[in-house]
């Protein structure tokens, strides 16, 4: 029995997201042999081009991890040949009849299988989930279609969207993806968890004090301060990216690792969780700053960003798990933009020792001995765990040290880009590392009525400057309960 072909169709082929990231995890798909024997991919997009174009905007914008190796300019050729262009409307069911026509074509006559890449604003999912379904879905296999964030700005808008959807999609169709569950850390951090014995007996209230997801990005919104000012850091990463991994981190031991029973446990925490109090989270924005010679800009004066905006660009948050296993245990969040550094990890601290024989040696600081497990998603990929230890010689000195994974050193091989795994999921069908419509609500449901506070409310953000370490706000809440931040000591 011959493959199906597998026709992959871009659309918003001209966007930012599909030259920076689907096209280049496309290729490197095809250049490990992850794509059928026979598949061809299409870009649409309203821009009049040829498909020689696309082809040149392809391999020109093409950086990814299969740049520097052997035969890479023979394989773009051969995947290249393969990439063609259908330019029409996004509502318009002709042009999407076109574009069907073609893929027949291409597909020459079989078994074919298609899958549809949203990369295209929010405001026309529904319009192209609708010509696409009606009339250029597969006959004779699977239809699929990948939708990204912005789902919404809140549960109201989230849910109208998914309701119309589904007016054309059934929910088996729809991926959407959050492009952190695709990072290579945040996939260990269940077999972390659930395949060591040394870790899941303490994955609970009894031995965490605290829980940090952490975020922060070294440039502000520069040139995207239009799309950001409509949604402010709370929805762009902390609703999405900080909360998934969240329910990753804090969900109870699913049935089996079947996609239903993993996001069957992800709803349950997040149904969990306690309402935002506003005293738990704090804002901030960054201002501009000048170093020496160079300056750098505040949000502000980004000319796409509203005069006087009051957008958050920082934010903190403590969140709490209303369930037995996670009574009582701060669950900080933080994430800014224009901070001093470019990181994400997650930090987990572990309780005292109770009775600690070698309390002196810490002086009064006993949080300096505490047992601290870090997941850093990025850069440089590492786990570690901080713990105690005796200085070598003959007296009684400690000190804390790492026992520490660098997967730099580790493991020879790269790390795969989020979209490609994503991507080869879809493919494969595997829903897993995609939000369920039930996950997506439950995630506004936690973040909508404290964002209709902070905006009713104008709350204004701190001030902090561009390249600094973001509000001291940030402190002031972690010290309220009881909690350090990790990456600042
Ligand atoms: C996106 C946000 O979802 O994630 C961006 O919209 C952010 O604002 C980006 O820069 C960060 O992703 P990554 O993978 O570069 O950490």
């Amino acid at each position: 029995e011959a493959e199906a072909t597998l026709s992959i169709t871009v659309v918003g082929a001209s966007g930012d997201l599909a030259k920076k990231k689907i096209f280049p995890a496309l290729f490197a798909l095809f250049y490990e042999d992850f794509l059928p024997e026979n598949f061809i991919v299409f870009g649409y997009a309203r821009t009049r081009m040829n498909d020689v174009e696309l082809r040149n905007i392809i391999s020109q914008t093409l950086t990814c991890r299969i740049d520097k190796r052997e035969n890479c300019a023979d394989k773009m050729e051969q995947f290249l040949k393969r990439c063609y262009y259908h330019s029409g409307q996004y509502n318009s069911e002709e042009h999407f009849a076109e574009l069907d026509c073609k893929l027949k074509e291409k597909e020459g006559g079989g078994l074919s299988n298609r899958l549809f890449y949203l990369s295209i604003p929010p405001n026309i999912f529904v319009d192209v989930a609708k010509c696409a379904s009606s009339k250029a879905s597969s006959i004779s296999g699977w239809t699929r279609v990948i939708v990204e964030k912005p789902f919404g700005r809140d549960l109201e808008s989230s849910s109208e969207l998914t309701r119309h959807l589904k007016q054309y999609l059934r929910e088996d169709q729809i991926f959407r993806i959050d492009h952190y569950l695709g990072k290579e850390l945040v996939e260990n951090l269940s077999v972390l968890r659930f395949s060591n014995l040394v870790f899941e007996p303490l994955w609970s209230r009894n031995y965490i004090r605290n829980v940090q997801f952490i975020f922060s990005e070294d440039f502000g919104t520069e040139g995207r301060g239009g799309y950001f000012d409509n949604y402010g850091i709370i929805r762009d990463i902390m609703q999405n990216h900080l909360l998934q991994i969240l329910a990753l981190f804090a969900m109870e031991t699913p049935v089996s690792l079947d996609a239903e029973d993993i996001r069957n446990e992800k709803v349950k925490v997040l149904r969990s969780m306690r309402p935002i109090q506003l005293e738990d989270v704090i804002t901030g924005q960054y201002k501009g700053h000048s170093k020496g010679a160079k300056s750098y800009p505040g949000y502000l004066d980004d000319p796409t960003v509203p005069k006087g905006s009051i957008t958050p660009t920082f934010a903190a948050a403590a969140l709490f798990i209303n369930n037995a296993r996670w009574d009582g245990v701060p669950f900080l969040m933080k994430a800014g933009k224009a901070l001093h550094t470019k990181r994400a990890e997650i930090r987990v601290q572990f309780r005292h020792v109770p009775g600690n024989l070698y309390k002196r040696n810490f002086g009064t600081d006993l949080d300096k001995a505490t047992n601290e497990l870090v997941l850093r998603l990025q850069p440089d990929e590492a786990i570690y765990l901080k713990i105690n230890n005796k200085v070598p010689g003959l007296g009684m000195r400690l000190d804390r040290s790492d026992l520490n994974l660098l997967y730099r050193a580790r493991y020879t091989g790269e790390i795969p880009d989020a979209y490609e795994r994503l991507l080869l999921d879809a493919i494969e069908g595997e829903r897993r590392l995609f939000i369920r419509s039930d996950e997506l609500d439950a995630a506004w449901a936690l973040f909508t009525p404290l964002l209709k506070e902070l905006e009713e409310k104008k709350i204004a953000p701190e001030l902090y400057p561009y390249g600094s370490r973001g509000p001291v706000g940030a402190h002031y809440l972690a010290a309220k309960h009881n909690v350090r931040w990790g990456d600042l000591t």
